[in-house]
């Protein structure tokens, strides 16, 4: 029961994750077919809306910011969006709201697609069509998986009759948490404290001696390697276009000694690179400060977000389970009218 592990609480047509397989499809699509373009993915999760329009009409809206991790300020600024905002503003402002997080005047600029658009606002610099196509590529590949955590908190708030930016600001509130969208930025500090030392080996069995968990390897649902991570380590090549890229190597050298040693501590287990392990390299290459991956994954999951949040209002039923209560017992036999109700 701890942690509803394999309990079914709707039927999606959204994701299928097989974790057994290792194979994961968005909307029928295996997940490394998927064109890397997050209008294509718009209209392949049935969301209507023109990005771009909403791009320029999110510009007019305000940035709340608040003190604490940019993800709070993104939170904030779409929880003050009006209520009745349609999915491609909810798309359009996590997008901005990203952005300012790290520089409050950043705007969009003139470039027609949603991952060049949204990676120009972040770094204030000229964005290649190849970073364009490897940022899209992310963000197609986070679009949505399953019942993952956010995705129930959305569909949770959809199932009351409440709306799509209450929904998006309960998943924000989920995505923030460290056991869900908080990975990356640890597996960079790792690979930069092994790029220091030399030594993977010793690096990784000293921190398993401490039972101290190895960022970006392991998966709750996945026994095998994460069909995503193969997807974004292939963008990652793509990406360097044949030059060699030592971060990449480093990795693949970490992924591989991570692996084996983690394969002779748990041999009944299958502990393989998630999608954090080349979700941080990526990110890196494209240069997104580290504070910004979580809000940048954000800006991916919102897609999966909002065809949630549909599919579950469509269902028209109240998302409402049981507890079973374990507490306290009254020492006497009372009614509730008698205690004044
Ligand atoms: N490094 C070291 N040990 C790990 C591990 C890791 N990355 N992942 C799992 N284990 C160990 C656990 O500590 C546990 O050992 P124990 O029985 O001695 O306590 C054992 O393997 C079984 O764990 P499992 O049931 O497979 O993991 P889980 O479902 O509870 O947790 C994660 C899944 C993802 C939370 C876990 O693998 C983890 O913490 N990974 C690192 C963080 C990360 O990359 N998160 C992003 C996920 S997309």
């Amino acid at each position: 029961m701890s942690g509803l592990e394999n309990v079914v609480v709707a039927e999606t047509e959204m994701s299928m994750v097989d974790g057994a397989k290792g194979a994961l499809w968005l909307r029928g699509v295996p997940v490394a077919e998927l064109a890397p373009s997050v209008e294509t993915a718009l209209s392949l999760f049935g969301l209507s809306g023109d990005l771009e329009s909403a791009r320029v009409s999110a510009q007019a809206h305000p940035q709340t910011v608040v003190t604490g991790p940019p993800i709070d300020s993104v939170r904030a600024t779409v929880a003050s969006l009006p209520s009745d905002a349609s999915p491609a503003t909810l798309i359009a402002t996590v997008a901005l709201a990203t952005a300012r997080s790290v520089r409050a005047s950043a705007e969009f600029g003139g470039q027609t697609e949603h991952a060049a658009a949204l990676l120009r606002a972040i770094r204030r610099s000229e964005v290649t069509t190849a970073e364009a196509r490897a940022f899209a590529r992310y963000l197609v590949t986070v679009a949505d998986h399953g019942m993952n955590a956010s995705t129930f908190a959305a569909r949770v708030v959809a199932s009351t009759g409440s709306d799509l930016v209450s929904a998006v600001t309960a998943a924000l509130g989920a995505l923030k948490g460290p056991l869900h969208g908080g990975a990356p930025g640890p597996v960079l500090d790792m690979l930069d404290a092994i790029a220091e030392s030399g030594d993977a080996i010793g690096y990784l069995e000293a921190k398993l001696a401490r039972k101290e968990r190895i960022m970006g390897m392991g998966h709750r649902v996945y026994r095998v390697r994460d069909p995503r991570a193969a997807v974004l380590s292939g963008a990652l090549e793509e990406l360097a276009a044949g030059a060699p890229s030592p971060r990449l190597a480093l990795a693949r050298e970490v992924e591989q000694v991570a692996e084996r040693l983690l394969a002779a501590r748990y041999p009944e287990r299958s502990l393989r690179a998630n999608v954090e392990f080349y979700t941080a390299i990526l990110l890196e290459a494209l240069q997104i400060p580290r504070e910004l991956f979580t809000c940048v994954f954000a800006c991916g999951r919102v897609i999966g977000w909002c065809a949630h949040f549909e599919e579950q209002q469509r269902t028209g039923r109240l998302l409402r389970p049981r507890a079973k209560y374990v507490g306290a017992v009254p020492t006497r036999e009372f009614s509730c009218a008698a205690d004044g109700e």
